[in-house]
């Protein structure tokens, strides 16, 4: 009896996560320059491993980082591209680790490391899928092309740029991406909308210099103090946005679309109680998971200014900075909003300080049709794999390439995720579950035999 891919799969197990560990060890970092070599050596990684399954490769050199092209070549004009990408987040703070980051360790059925789950062990279930395709002689209707950044953690636009300027060549009839999560442990999900960003820095700038605050203090506006004021401006205690216009062009939920939410099974306390918060916080006419999925938000990711030293320092600081972003939803288009915040910030400036907003940077929310035929293959798939029904979700994150793959190329865009909300994606302890890993090799090969 010739071996089915399934079987292929589930008997390469220990070989293919001892190649994903050689893939997490890579310190992949996009956003920091030195490791500038890392993104290089991870991608000519990948182009070996493509090599060795006989597929046909290109390392494209870019602006930024490279990216990494390989595909089959099948008698066939169909095509789906798997979309991946193998940068990863700083590993930051490195003292909440315990294991190494970039040491990948297997403990109690999960995979440890900076990028296990997003996005490389996602990626590369993929890739040991069509590896297990290609070794089985199963004959695939279509070809796959898989096309993989390095930027996607560091709002880069390369890949955004090589798509729109390779579009004929890329004329495909599906996108599929795992780069996000289950509904839970045991429900598969279709992703079938993402949020969108808009962000900047925001700077206050008082005197020249950190002054003494009794030499000083009460004639001299405290930076701090004004960007604090700034920002308790941008946004209620209740999740309300209070940037004029913020709200134009948010789609109104439908009372269809909130009823599926409300009969998704969610405990609230427990989702609390899982990231240590007293309870949860935001727009309490929302049920959280539209809070998390449908609703836009806004969001300090930083913030410094003066002394943080051990002990005091009776100063007023010369300057104080926010990093701020707002997680968009359709139809908000991220330049308009990026603007509509930018123009609000500087009408708050008291005429005591200067204020100084870096370049916006930003990515479009995707909302994607549930209703096209390739959905229901994609549910098979996950039904098969991972022997629950899957559910359809929208999800908080972004994936500021999905857009521009879904309106260059004028293709449905078919988002599984097999990450878990427990992974600790940017945190530390980042994880895998193995089971996912394998389970997800197992429905990326159903999908694509059954395309
Ligand atoms: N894989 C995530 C996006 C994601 C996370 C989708 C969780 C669904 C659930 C992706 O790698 C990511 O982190 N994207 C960034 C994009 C940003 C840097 C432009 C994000 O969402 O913050
Ligand atoms: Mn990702
Ligand atoms: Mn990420």
């Amino acid at each position: 009896m010739p071996q089915t891919p399934q079987q292929y799969i589930t008997q390469n197990q220990p070989q293919f996560l001892d190649q994903l560990q050689q893939f997490l060890r890579f310190p992949s970092i996009s956003a920091q320059p030195v490791h500038q070599p890392d993104i290089q050596a991870c991608a000519q990684w990948l182009i070996d491993h493509f090599i060795a399954l006989g597929l046909q490769t290109q390392l494209i050199q870019t602006k930024g980082h490279p990216i990494v092209s390989a595909q089959t070549n099948f008698p066939t004009n169909r095509k789906v591209i798997i979309y991946g990408h193998y940068d990863v987040q700083p590993e930051d703070p490195i003292d909440q680790w315990q294991t190494p980051p970039f040491e990948p360790t297997i403990k109690n059925g999960f995979l440890y490391a900076r990028g296990a789950s997003d996005d490389k062990g996602q990626l590369f279930a993929h890739i040991k899928a069509v590896e297990a395709l290609l070794k089985t002689n199963t004959s695939l209707p279509c070809n796959v092309h898989f096309l993989i950044e390095g930027e996607e953690e560091s709002t880069g636009n390369s890949l955004e740029h090589y798509i729109t300027q390779n579009a004929s060549q890329l004329a495909c009839d599906a996108v599929l991406i795992s780069d996000t999560t289950m509904f839970n442990e045991t429900t598969p999900a279709v992703t079938y909308a993402l949020r969108g960003l808009a962000g900047f820095e925001v700077t206050v700038k008082g005197p020249n210099r950190d002054l003494h605050s009794g030499a000083f203090g009460g004639a001299v506006a405290n930076p701090a103090l004004i960007l604090s004021h700034i920002l308790s401006q941008c946004i209620t205690t209740t999740g309300k946005i209070l940037i004029p216009g913020f709200y134009d062009s948010v789609l109104p939920l439908s009372a269809n679309e909130l009823q599926t939410v409300y009969q998704l099974p969610f405990d609230e306390a427990q989702f609390a109680q899982s990231i240590g918060i007293p309870q949860t916080s935001g727009e309490s006419e929302f049920p959280v998971i539209a809070r998390i999925g449908h609703r836009p938000t806004f969001e300090v990711n930083g913030m410094f200014s003066g002394y943080t030293g051990p002990g005091g320092k009776t100063i007023i600081p010369a300057s104080a900075t926010a990093k701020i972003t707002m997680r968009l939803v359709p139809d908000q288009d991220w330049n308009t909003i990026a603007q509509l915040a930018d123009n609000y910030i500087r009408s708050l400036a008291p005429d005591t300080v200067h204020l100084e907003i870096s370049p916006h940077f930003g990515a479009n929310p995707i909302l994607i049709d549930t209703h096209h035929p390739i959905m229901q293959t994609a549910r098979n798939a996950l039904r098969l794999a991972f022997d629950h029904t899957p559910v359809f979700i929208r999800e908080g994150g972004s994936i500021p390439v999905v857009n521009t793959f879904a309106q260059t190329l004028k293709v449905p865009v078919v988002l599984i995720g097999l990450g878990l909300a427990s992974d600790n994606i940017h945190s530390p302890n980042e994880n895998f579950k193995i089971e996912n890993f394998i389970k997800g090799a197992q429905a990326s090969a159903q999908f694509l035999t059954n395309l």
